[in-house]
């Protein structure tokens, strides 16, 4: 099947989509390589050792190895589920820090499984179940497993009727988390190793968001108040437990929304970065950071309804997070397209409005940008890598793959 497109197509896209069966999502190789080298450039420059990029926010093995391949500050990886973190594994990736906890027996075998084959691997926790339920599942291991414990970032304030960042851990002062690491070391089988400090009221964190103006002002004054508290938080975690005599291996923090200050903390031996490569238009709302679109969806137009409207097949793709319109794909070509407000997108179809002189017929292909970084891969077989305008690589997405972790 051949796709027609209009002479004014993005010139670097044209190519690449000749003949291609449409929907299909193009990634622009050359725009990728430039957000992986600003990544890395922009935590060197801030005093950042270590990248560990979240793999959650790619979902396409090719693309992670691409990020490991680029500079030797990217290393180990950011996994989300057990299952994941097994099938990376057994994919040749090495180094991982499975970032939301489990206490599922599966989970813990799929880890154990890693582990006993000489697979680097550890796991977060935040709860004495969580370590109870990590170290039976090691019962009788050579070696412990690597735990990591995950502290809340959040600022409440008001006896907790202000609450700034995500619900997640239950660990907030420095002796929660002293506890945690008491219990660990009397626990056989996990061995504690660090802790994790991920501030996504800062990371997450839109505050030139054009679908919620009148919110903008008040995010910056979070960003302002969060970033001191975080920052002097992860301190005091950090000295206190150095004073109390261990060896921290691992301690993470950070975001894309946050990779210009969040390596300017010298105790973090390590930030994250994941959706930012991709560029997703999500970021087009901060005003900290900035990355350059790098993936595209492109969507074939199949009907005209009236004048100044087409409509498209496919395009639903909707990002997870507060529900809104800026968890929608964003129409990126033709300059101008708009979402219909009475429809936005949908399971199977999705009408756009058109500026004057759009010149879009049926058959052409139009370009969306997802909201976020990994969440399209579970909609797509595989992407196709385009360099310098032409296609030159299918890759896998896990969907693709078989691959599907929930
Ligand atoms: C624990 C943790 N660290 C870091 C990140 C940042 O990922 P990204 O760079 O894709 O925003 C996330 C994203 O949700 C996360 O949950």
């Amino acid at each position: 099947m051949s796709t027609a497109l209009p002479s004014h197509f993005p010139s670097h896209h044209r190519e690449s989509l000749r003949g291609e069966r449409l929907p299909a999502v193009l990634v622009d190789l050359d725009a990728f390589d430039r957000n992986v080298r600003h990544v890395a450039a922009t935590v060197r420059a801030a005093g950042g050792a270590r990248i560990r990029p979240a793999t959650k926010s790619l979902r396409v093995p090719a693309l992670l190895r691409r990020i490991a391949a680029a500079d030797p500050i990217y290393q180990g990886w950011m996994t989300f589920s057990a299952a994941e973190t097994r099938a990376l594994w057994q994919d040749g990736l090495d180094d991982f820090l499975l970032a939301y906890p489990t206490v599922q027996p599966g989970d813990l075998a799929d880890l154990r499984a890693v582990h006993d084959g000489g697979g680097r691997v550890a796991l977060v926790v935040d709860s004495a179940e969580g370590l109870r339920a990590a170290s039976q599942a090691m019962a009788g291991a050579e070696s412990p497993l690597r735990v990591v414990a995950d502290v809340d970032m959040s600022v409440r304030a008001l006896g907790g009727a202000v609450h700034l960042g995500v619900r997640r851990s239950p660990l907030r002062s420095v002796d929660d988390v002293r506890r945690l690491f008491t219990l660990a070391g009397d626990l056989p089988g996990v061995s504690m190793v660090g802790w994790m400090g991920y501030d996504a009221q800062l990371a997450g964190l839109q505050d030139a968001n054009p679908f919620h103006r009148a919110m903008n002002l008040a995010a910056r004054a979070v960003r302002a108040v969060s970033r001191s508290r975080v920052r002097a938080q992860r301190q005091a975690l950090s000295e206190a437990l150095t004073r109390d005599g261990y060896r921290v291996e691992i301690a993470n923090g950070g975001g894309s929304g946050s990779i210009d200050h969040a390596p300017r903390e010298p105790w973090l031996t390590e930030v994250t970065a994941g959706s930012g490569f991709l560029g997703p238009h999500l970021f087009d709302y901060f005003t900290n950071v900035r990355f350059e679109p790098a993936f595209f969806v492109a969507l074939q137009v199949v009907r005209a309804s009236d004048g100044g409207y087409v409509t498209c097949q496919g395009g639903g793709y909707v990002a997870s997070g507060t529900p809104g319109w800026d968890k929608l794909p964003l129409p990126w070509w033709p300059a101008g397209a708009r979402l219909v407000a009475a429809e936005g997108v949908g399971e199977v179809q999705t009408p756009l409005r058109l500026p004057a002189g759009a010149g879009v017929a049926l058959g052409d292909a139009v370009l969306l940008r997802h909201a976020k970084g990994g969440e399209l891969a579970e909609r797509f077989n595989e992407y196709l890598l385009v360099h310098e305008g032409r296609a030159t690589e299918r890759a896998a997405t896990y969907r693709g793959r078989g691959w599907c972790f929930g």
